[in-house]
C-alpha cells in the first residue's frame, strides 16, 4: 500500500509534493521520492527510509518545475532502497505506481527484446519502459497509457509525465483507489483524499480503467474505450486525520474492513489455473529441498503464533506432513529436536519480534531451512530467511493485528497447495478447485463486513461483561483463542480461548449466568460434538453466543445469539469466523471507550524479550 501524489499547476511543485507525501506516509514508509520536470528535463530524488530524509536530498541538490509526481513506498517486489524508490524513469518519462503487476516477468522479457535496461528489482520498472515503447511508436502520453493498461495485469494506480508534454499529468487506476481533485490555479491527483484537502474539498474518485489528463487549466476522463466519460465529483468534508482513516473513527476499524483487499493482494499473481499449482517464485526454496524436509515446525508469537496453529491443522489434513508449532519464547529455551534440513516457518507481520528472530537464529544454527510468512518487506526476519513469502496486507498501524493474521492464514493456503501439490497428494483437479474456494475468499468476507450492525446489538448487549469463555474445535480452536485474544488486548475484559472439548475438563467450573460463551461452530464433521458441548454450556445458564454456517437451524435454539457465516470448506472457515470475532471485540471495547488503536501497555512490535 504505497502513496502516489501529482501535481501540475503554477506553483514549485517539489513543495506541494513533500506537503502531499508527508499526509500519505502512514500507508508505507520504507521510502520515498519526487520527478519533476526540470528545465525541460525528467530529474528525480529519493531516499531510503522515512521523509526527512528525501527532505535533506532536496535541500542538498533543490528541485524546481510546476510539473511533479512523489511516492512513498512499501515494498512489494525488491527491498526498500534508493534504486527500487519511485518515481521511475524511461527515455523522458517518469512515472509513480501503486500494486502490483502480476505479468511483469514476461513483459520485462519482451522490453529487455526491444532494449530496454532494467535499474531496479520493481515490478513497477516496467511500467515506465512501456510507456516509453508505446511513446516511441508515435503516440502521446494518454494513448501510451491506454496502450500500457491493455498489457498490464494485476492491481494499479499509476501517475506518469513525459518531458514531450511538460504541460500533461496522465493517471490510471485498476483496483487501487485514485482520485483527482482541482483548484482554479492547479490540478492534484493522489492515492487518497488526504493530500488533496488543503486544495480542494471536491474531488472525483477515479474508476477502474479510467485514463485521466490534467493540465493546470482542465481536467478530461477517458473511459477504458478511450472515450471520454463523465465522472460526478464528490464533496469531502473530512479532516486531515479523518481522511487518513478512509472516513473511519480509527485505524483498527479500517484495517478491519480492508480484508477482502488484502486476501485478493496476498493471492494476486501466486497461482495458475493451468497447473492448479500455487505460483511462488519468491519462495527461495526449491521443490527438491522443500520436498527433502524431513519435518516442518512452524514458530511465532500472539496473534501470529495463532495463524500457525490454523497451519498445522491445514498441513496436516491437506499435505499429511506432521507440523511442530512453537511459541517464539519458548522455542529458543528447550532444546528442540530440530534437524539440518528441516523446514521452519517463522510467522510475523513486524519481522521484528524479538522472540521469533531468536528462534529463526537456533534453528538456522541446527541446519534447518528457514522459510518466513511476513508482512513488512526487507524487515530483519525477512532477511534472514532463505526464503519469504510476503503477506501483501500494506501497514498495520492499529496495534491489535487484523488483516495481517488473515494475510497470514491466506499466505500458509498457498503454501499448502504447493507442497500438497509438489508432494502429489493434490491432483491438478484439487488444485485448480482449491484456488477456486481461495479465490471467494474475499466475498465471503464482505458479506460478514456487511453485518456489522448484528455484530454491534451483541456488543451492546454483553459489553459490560467481566469474562469471556471463547470455544472453538479442530482448526477452529485457534481462532477461540485468537478472538479471546482480540477481545483481551482491546477491551481489557477476560477472555479464554478453549478447544470445546477440553471445556469438561476444567473450565466448565467457571461457567454460570455471567460468563458468556462464545462458540464457533461452522458445519464440519465436529459440529455435533459442539451442540453437545452447548448444551452443557446452556444447562448451567451461561449466555450463548453462536458463530455458526450458514443455513444452521439447531443451535438457534440454544443460543442468545446467533451469527451466520457464509459456508465454505471447513479448512476455510477459520477467515470469516476471525472477521466476525474481530468486529464483535472491536465494538465491545468501542462501547467500553478505549482507544482501540493504542491499547494500554502494548507495543505494535515487540523487539525486547
Ligand atoms: O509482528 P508479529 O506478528 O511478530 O507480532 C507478534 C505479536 O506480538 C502480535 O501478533 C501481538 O500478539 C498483537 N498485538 C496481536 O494483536
Amino acid at each position: 500500500m504505497c502513496g502516489i501524489i501529482g501535481y501540475i499547476g503554477h506553483d514549485n511543485a517539489t513543495s506541494i509534493l513533500i506537503a502531499g507525501l508527508k499526509r500519505l506516509e502512514y500507508r508505507g514508509y520504507d521510502s520515498a521520492g519526487i520527478a519533476v520536470i526540470q528545465n525541460g528535463q525528467i530529474e528525480v530524488r529519493r531516499s531510503v527510509g522515512k521523509l526527512t530524509n528525501l527532505e535533506q536530498a532536496l535541500q542538498q541538490a533543490p528541485l524546481y518545475g510546476n510539473i511533479g509526481i512523489g511516492h512513498t513506498r512499501w515494498a512489494t517486489h525488491g527491498k526498500p532502497s534508493e534504486q527500487n524508490a519511485h518515481p521511475h524513469r524511461s527515455n523522458g518519462v517518469a512515472i509513480v505506481h501503486n500494486g502490483i503487476i502480476e505479468n511483469y516477468l514476461t513483459l520485462k522479457q519482451r522490453l529487455q527484446k526491444e532494449g530496454f535496461v532494467f535499474d531496479s528489482e520493481t515490478d513497477t520498472e516496467v511500467i515506465a519502459h512501456l510507456l516509453a515503447l508505446h511513446i516511441r511508436d508515435g503516440r502521446s502520453l494518454h494513448d501510451a497509457f491506454l496502450a500500457a493498461t491493455r498489457e498490464l495485469q494485476g492491481s494499479y494506480a499509476i501517475a506518469g509525465m513525459y518531458v514531450g508534454e511538460p504541460e500533461t499529468l496522465v493517471a490510471t487506476r485498476s483496483g487501487c483507489p485514485l482520485v483527482i481533485g482541482r483548484n482554479e490555479k492547479a490540478a492534484f491527483l493522489a492515492s487518497d483524499v488526504t493530500p488533496l484537502l488543503p486544495h480542494t474539498h471536491e474531488v472525483v474518485f477515479l474508476e477502474d480503467g479510467d485514463i485521466a489528463v490534467l493540465t493546470a487549466q482542465s481536467t478530461t476522463i477517458t473511459g477504458a474505450e478511450g472515450r471520454v466519460a463523465e465522472r460526478k465529483s464528490v464533496r469531502i468534508d473530512w479532516d486531515a486525520e479523518a481522511a487518513e482513516k478512509g472516513g473511519y473513527p480509527d485505524f483498527m476499524l479500517k484495517e478491519i474492513h480492508e480484508q477482502p483487499q488484502a486476501i485478493l493482494d496476498t493471492l494476486r499473481g501466486r497461482y495458475s489455473y493451468e497447473t492448479g499449482e500455487a505460483d511462488l517464485p519468491d519462495l527461495g526454496l526449491t521443490s527438491q529441498e522443500l520436498l527433502e524436509a524431513k519435518r516442518m515446525w512452524i514458530v511465532a508469537c500472539g496473534t501470529s503464533w495463532h495463524a500457525g496453529l490454523v497451519g498445522k491443522y491445514l498441513f496436516e489434513e491437506l499435505i499429511r506432513k506432521p507440523v511442530q508449532v512453537d511459541i517464539g519464547s519458548e522455542f529458543r529455551y528447550r532444546q528442540p529436536m530440530i534437524q539440518a534440513g528441516d523446514l521452519f516457518i517463522a510467522i510475523s507481520q513486524s519481522g521484528e519480534t524479538a522472540d521469533t528472530l531468536a528462534a529463526v537464529r537456533e534453528a538456522r544454527l541446527r541446519g534447518a531451512r528457514i522459510l518466513s510468512i511476513v508482512n513488512v518487506v526487507g524487515s530483519t526476519l525477512a532477511r534472514e530467511s532463505d526464503g519469504v513469502l510476503y503477506t501483501r496486507c500494506g501497514p498495520e498501524i492499529s496495534v491489535a493485528s487484523t488483516k495481517a493474521f488473515t494475510g497470514q492464514v491466506v499466505a500458509l493456503y498457498l503454501l499448502a497447495l504447493h507442497l500438497g501439490r509438489i508432494r502429489q497428494v493434490l491432483s491438478l483437479e484439487d488444485g485448480r478447485w482449491w484456488l477456486d474456494q481461495f479465490m471467494a475468499l474475499p466475498s465471503k468476507v464482505e458479506h460478514v463486513l456487511k453485518r456489522e450492525a448484528e455484530i454491534l446489538s451483541m456488543a451492546k448487549r454483553f459489553y459490560t461483561m467481566r469474562n469471556f469463555l471463547y470455544l472453538g474445535r479442530g482448526i477452529n480452536y485457534p481462532i477461540a483463542l485468537e478472538g479471546a485474544l482480540k477481545l483481551k488486548e482491546i477491551s481489557y475484559i477476560h477472555a479464554e480461548g478453549y478447544a470445546a472439548g477440553e471445556m469438561k475438563h476444567g473450565p466448565i467450573a467457571l461457567i454460570d449466568e455471567d460468563m458468556p460463551v462464545v462458540v464457533l461452530a461452522p458445519r464440519d464433521q465436529l459440529y455435533e460434538k459442539t451442540v453437545n458441548n452447548l448444551m452443557e454450556v446452556k444447562a448451567r445458564k451461561a449466555p450463548v453466543i453462536a458463530f455458526v454456517s450458514e443455513g444452521e437451524r439447531e443451535l438457534g435454539a440454544l443460543a442468545d445469539f446467533v451469527f451466520t457465516i457464509p459456508s465454505s470448506h471447513p479448512l476455510l472457515s477459520p477467515i470469516p469466523f476471525t472477521v466476525a470475532l474481530q468486529l464483535f471485540a472491536y465494538h465491545v471495547a468501542i462501547l467500553r471507550q478505549v482507544d482501540v488503536d493504542r491499547p494500554r501497555n502494548l507495543a505494535k512490535s515487540v523487539t525486547v524479550e
